[in-house]
């Protein structure tokens, strides 16, 4: 058998290859990923505006690079043997050209290795011009604001310029420009979070000399989050780590600024599912990964609560199919049962969440009976109705009056079951309009109403337990409220 070598042509292959779909933020991310694995512990960014020929420096304080590494490093598509560490953040030896070359024309890197500094450059219009891969070497960029050339300590600088239509940050005006920025911050706020603030190596990242503080989608340290039960799955050297989170209802934040930051960049609706992490660096940031029952989970708003972390060892990259920009996964088959049924679970727990103002009230201690609720769900033949409960103490003594006033109260109820404005609150919740009930504020004819109420509970229980038992059975748990029925009734809160 005969071979012959058909190489491609290089300016040919460099155009598809600047092709991939590389965002500003994820290309910078690529860039962010290779300096953590290098060691670095600092990674500065400086993204210049420069009067609409926009540039932009990565500089990190690792190891740099020899000639040689840099030669290597500069090749496209790496050396595929390469010996991988469990914390490297690379895979296919694509990254550093794909994603500086998605968003620039010259790409130059400088790196500073055991004291003597090396230059590289790929530049598109030469490549493009001599019709093979050659690199220019030896040159530095322009000299940037605040951006140092390391030529005396170790690390390195990667530099992109010549910004063209094909990336994200070209032929914008200056505000547009600068709000892109303000979403890279937000990205790596996200992607990198477990390194700012969590459990991997701390790096520090700057940009524009600002640094970037971590952002946790699982809000782990709010009160009011739930983790439910984590789990392994899968086995050997693909084993994942499962951990389900249910976040806070919307009333457990101080105000609408916390309570918007902790959905994150795109909103809550957008940031719910499975968070895949890959040597705890985030690759997914909220997906329901094509799973459900018999049709595809969507991102509802009544299911906005639930996020999942999922962590995936490096080794794991090719079973779930992580593409070159770490942007996206898929779980093998052999995981999809047990993760549907994980991710069914949490997104149960997350809707009663959301509409149940938080469900687990403080005030309730262990051993004490749940209270009565006012409203009972039924299914009937696939149907669910929702019925007052004729149980409820309040409505069990109305019931219970002369045969008119019971005749009147049974007509009262059965109106109110049979007009509960079931669509208009289903389309509301879907186009996200927030309910105007506020129950928690201190409103007089609430506070009448429990004290009314009160009279009517159980004999021989307290007042303050008759009332917390009111309060639980609307799900409410408010202080200031129950201060004020309290006070009403002449008793001061304990
Ligand atoms: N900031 C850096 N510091 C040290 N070495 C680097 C840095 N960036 C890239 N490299 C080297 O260049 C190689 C190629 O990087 P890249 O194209 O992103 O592919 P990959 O990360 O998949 O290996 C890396 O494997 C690494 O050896
Ligand atoms: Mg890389």
């Amino acid at each position: 058998m005969k071979t012959i070598e058909i190489a491609p042509y290089a300016g040919a292959l460099l155009k598809s290859l600047r092709g991939f779909g590389y965002s500003p933020e994820t290309a910078l991310a690529d860039l962010v990923d290779n300096s953590i694995s290098a060691g670095a512990d600092h990674i500065d960014l400086s993204i210049d505006w420069n009067e609409g020929e926009p540039r932009i420096a990565v500089r990190d304080d690792g190891p740099g690079m020899s000639h040689d590494a840099l030669l290597e490093g500069m090749r496209f598509g790496g050396d595929e043997n390469q010996e991988r560490g469990p914390d490297d953040l690379g895979r296919f030896g694509l990254g550093m050209k794909t994603a500086s070359l998605s968003q620039c024309r010259r790409l130059t890197v400088v790196s500073h290795h055991a004291g003597s500094t090396s230059s590289m450059c790929w530049d598109v219009e030469k490549v493009l011009k001599a019709k093979n891969w050659c690199v220019e070497t030896g040159t530095f960029p322009d000299p940037f604001e605040h951006v140092a050339i390391p030529t005396e300590t170790e690390g390195t600088l990667i530099a992109l310029e010549k910004m063209d239509e094909l990336g994200g940050l070209f032929g914008l005006d200056k505000e547009a420009f600068f709000s892109k920025i303000k979403d890279a911050r937000d990205h790596f706020a996200m992607v990198f979070h477990r390194f700012l603030d969590g459990d991997a190596r701390r790096i520090r990242i700057t940009i524009n000399g600002r640094a970037v503080d971590g952002w946790d989608p699982m809000l782990r340290t709010h009160p009011a989050t739930r983790p439910l039960g984590a789990g392994r799955i899968g086995i050997g050297a693909q084993a994942v780590q499962v951990t389900p989170f249910v976040l806070p209802h919307r009333d457990r934040f101080a105000n609408e600024a916390e309570f918007n930051a902790a959905g994150g960049p795109g909103g809550w609706a957008e940031r719910q599912g499975f968070y895949v992490y890959r040597a705890k660096r985030l690759v997914v940031a909220g997906s329901w990964l094509g799973l459900g029952g018999h049709r595809e989970w969507t991102k509802d708003e009544s299911s906005r609560l639930a996020r999942i972390t999922i962590d995936l060892p490096q080794s794991a990259d090719a079973l779930w199919r992580i593409d070159v920009r770490k942007a996206r996964a898929r779980p093998p088959a052999a995981l999809r049962g047990r993760l549907s049924a994980m991710g069914g679970q949490c997104r149960d727990r997350a809707r009663e969440v959301f509409a149940w103002r938080g469900g687990q009230i403080r005030t309730m201690k262990p051993g004490q009976e749940p209270p009565a609720p006012v409203w009972n769900e039924e299914h009937r033949s696939g149907k669910r109705s929702y019925r007052i409960n004729r149980e409820h103490p309040v409505i069990a003594q109305l019931l219970g009056g002369d045969a008119s006033t019971r005749r009147l109260a049974r007509a009262a109820i059965s109106l109110i079951e049979r007009s509960v404005p079931v669509e208009r609150i289903w389309l509301d919740i879907s186009e996200n309009v927030e309910a105007a009930v506020d129950l928690e504020a201190v409103d007089g004819f609430l506070v009448d109403d429990l004290v009314a109420a009160i009279g009517a509970s159980k004999a021989g229980a307290s007042p303050e337990e008759a009332l917390d038992g009111l309060l639980r059975s609307i799900r409410l748990e408010a202080p200031a409220l129950r201060k004020a029925v309290l006070k009403k009734l002449g008793k001061s809160d304990e």
